[in-house]
């Protein structure tokens, strides 16, 4: 038989925009404070009964039409928006809805916008809970939980100023491609996403986003929500952890099913799939068995080298084989050249997989955990065949010094950010700048353009070498470059440039310079008087054509002499 359970609410949003606040506010107990440095030091999930919702927004449920069916919400804080991605089953998200908290003071931030991408590539709906509205200025703090009563109560300007801030957010997420809008001014729950202005503070704006929240997860995911509460638990690691006298423990929340004490189960560590029996289940008090949706501790024996990200089963027929087939999608070696990533979780690795090959990026080899010497080594092998692939995007876990400077020494290059959009927007961005480099080496190779005249009465020796004096009259002459006189024909090559018997790397336009030519015979090649060029081929002069802004302007003159001289010949010969 199938019920309803209770939809699992995922929190996201900026670092101290007040996920942990609102959680703390709707369960009106005060962790936030207690947390070191405001952080959230671990996942939690906690249940709000349908009592509890029904209590909170006392009268207001009648008001906005909505009737009570899910026995309660599962909120899970997540940390960081990574932790998101952890929720994660096969691709999709294990949350049912989302709530992304934005403080309204401050608006869209880095995160905001992760989290955004984050929710749409893995379709979770989802409400804004716009937060500090008590901080705005002027705002008079109301004794209600109702956000709607509370605002009829403000000055006209507060709420003018309130309305302005939503309307920011409202086209930062059409940006996103997203249509929103406050939540009382929405038309239809499916088309806009509905802000709902609150203050974990004050309280205000709670009803409201609870009732919303239980509301548009009843009415658009019911389907979804059906459980079947005599089968064996599915679920999914969100994080791992050592616990005093409990060794190696996973927290993880159950989706579907039923786990007991005693129940054997599969899950994902680096080699592979894994097996273990339950040995106690907290959630969080201690619990003989704990139906879905619910947040648990699994406390068992050879949990250490859990994944988190890892989805785990109670051991069944084709669990194995299913969880095996998840790994190999994800962490995997392929023969093809690509870059590596080195990522903290399944979920996060996940997530990178897919955006790398939206954007067209290979990828050789995936793993989890920090980088090593073989990775690097590795990567090595990657560069010697294509200098772009040769790097290792590393996802939130810290590259030990020691691999970092090895990586140095191998000019492999090691790519670290914990935003995964950051991650590949930053190698996307250093193929660019190496590519750029490349570019800049080879035009540093080419034979610059130049024009210079045989000075009169600087002849100072006729042959093996010809020394002759001359004046550089656009571009730059350097030892190597091919010379060749007006008509096209080329006379040989400059041996060397010297002023005042020092020799120089080059000459530019202006200098009168002393060259020596082994080919060439004065009185004989070349006079006094004659304008002499330096012989690009067709390919060089198209080079430099395309990157005219590496060129002086004299040198640009030059380029368009040697070029007419170079045509006209090639006409000729035909
Ligand atoms: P992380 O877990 O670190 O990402 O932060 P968080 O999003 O959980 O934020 P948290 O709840 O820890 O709140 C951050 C700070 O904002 C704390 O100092 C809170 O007291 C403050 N804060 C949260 N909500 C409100 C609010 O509604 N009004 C005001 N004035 N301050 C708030
Ligand atoms: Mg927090």
């Amino acid at each position: 038989m199938h019920e309803i359970r209770s939809p699992i609410v995922a929190v996201l949003g900026h670092v101290d925009h007040g996920k942990t606040s609102i959680l703390d506010a709707i369960r009106e107990s005060r962790v936030a404070s207690k947390e070191a440095g405001g952080i959230t030091q671990m996942i939690s999930a906690s249940y709000v009964s349908k009592q509890d919702i029904e209590n909170l927004s006392r009268g207001l449920a009648e008001k906005l039409k909505v009737k009570l069916v899910v026995p309660g919400l599962l909120f899970i804080d997540t940390p960081g928006h990574e932790a998101f991605t952890n929720l994660r089953e096969r691709g999709g998200s294990i949350a049912d809805i989302a709530i992304l908290v934005i403080d309204v003071n401050e608006g869209f931030m880095p995160q905001t916008a992760e989290s955004i991408n984050i929710l749409k590539r893995y379709k979770t709906p989802f409400v804004i809970a716009a937060n500090k509205i008590d901080a705005l200025s002027g705002w008079n703090k109301q004794d209600t939980k109702s956000f709607l009563e509370s605002f009829g109560k403000q000055r006209e300007d507060v709420k003018a100023k309130l309305d302005e801030k939503l309307y920011s957010l409202v086209a930062k997420l059409g940006e996103y491609g997203f249509n929103s809008e406050r939540f009382d001014r929405v038309s239809d729950f499916s088309k806009e996403v509905a802000i709902i202005p609150v203050s974990a503070k004050t309280h205000e704006g709670l009803a409201e986003l609870l009732l919303l929240v239980a509301g548009l997860s009843q009415r658009y995911l019911e389907k979804e929500l059906y459980i079947h509460k005599d089968v064996p638990a599915k679920g999914s690691i969100i994080e791992v952890k050592e616990e005093k006298g409990a060794g190696t423990t996973i927290d993880a929340i159950i989706y579907d099913g039923v786990l007991k004490s005693g129940d054997e189960i599969y899950f994902l560590t680096n080699s592979g799939v894994k097996k273990t029996k339950v040995r106690a289940l907290f959630s969080p008090k201690p619990a003989e068995k704990v139906v879905a949706a619910a947040g648990v501790k699994v406390i068992a024996p050879g949990l250490e080298g859990a994944i988190p990200g890892s989805p785990f089963a109670v051991v069944g027929e084709s669990v194995e084989e299913e969880l095996k087939k998840q790994f190999k999608k994800i962490v995997f070696e392929s023969s093809e050249l690509g870059v590596y990533l080195k990522a903290d979780s399944l979920g996060s690795a996940e997530a990178l997989i897919s955006l790398l090959a939206e954007r067209g990026i290979p990828i050789a080899k995936v793993s989890i955990g920090n980088a090593s010497k073989e990775d690097v080594l590795f990567a090595r092998s990657i560069a010697e065949k294509n200098r772009y692939l040769g790097a290792i995007l590393v996802f939130n876990t810290r590259t030990p010094r020691e691999v970092l400077r090895i990586a140095e020494d191998e000019r492999v290059k090691v790519i670290e950010n914990n935003i995964i959009y950051r991650l590949v927007e930053n190698y996307e961005e250093w193929v660019k700048e190496e590519k750029e480099k490349e570019k800049k080496e080879m035009f540093a190779k080419l034979n610059y353009p130049a024009r210079m005249r045989f000075l009169p009465g600087c002849c100072f020796r006729l042959s093996k070498p010809a020394v002759f004096g001359v004046e550089v009259l656009d571009g730059k002459i350097k030892p190597g470059a091919k010379v060749m006189d007006k008509e096209g024909n080329v006379l040989g090559e400059i041996k060397s440039v010297q002023e005042k018997k020092e020799t120089l790397p080059e000459a530019c336009q202006g200098m009168q310079v002393a060259v020596s030519i082994d080919e060439v015979v004065l009185n004989k090649d070349i006079c006094e008087g004659d304008i002499l060029y330096t012989y690009l081929t067709k390919e060089e002069i198209d080079l430099w054509g395309e990157r005219g802004e590496l060129l002086a302007e004299d040198a640009k003159f030059a380029l368009e002499e040697i070029k007419k001289i170079i045509l006209k010949k090639r006409i000729e010969k035909k």
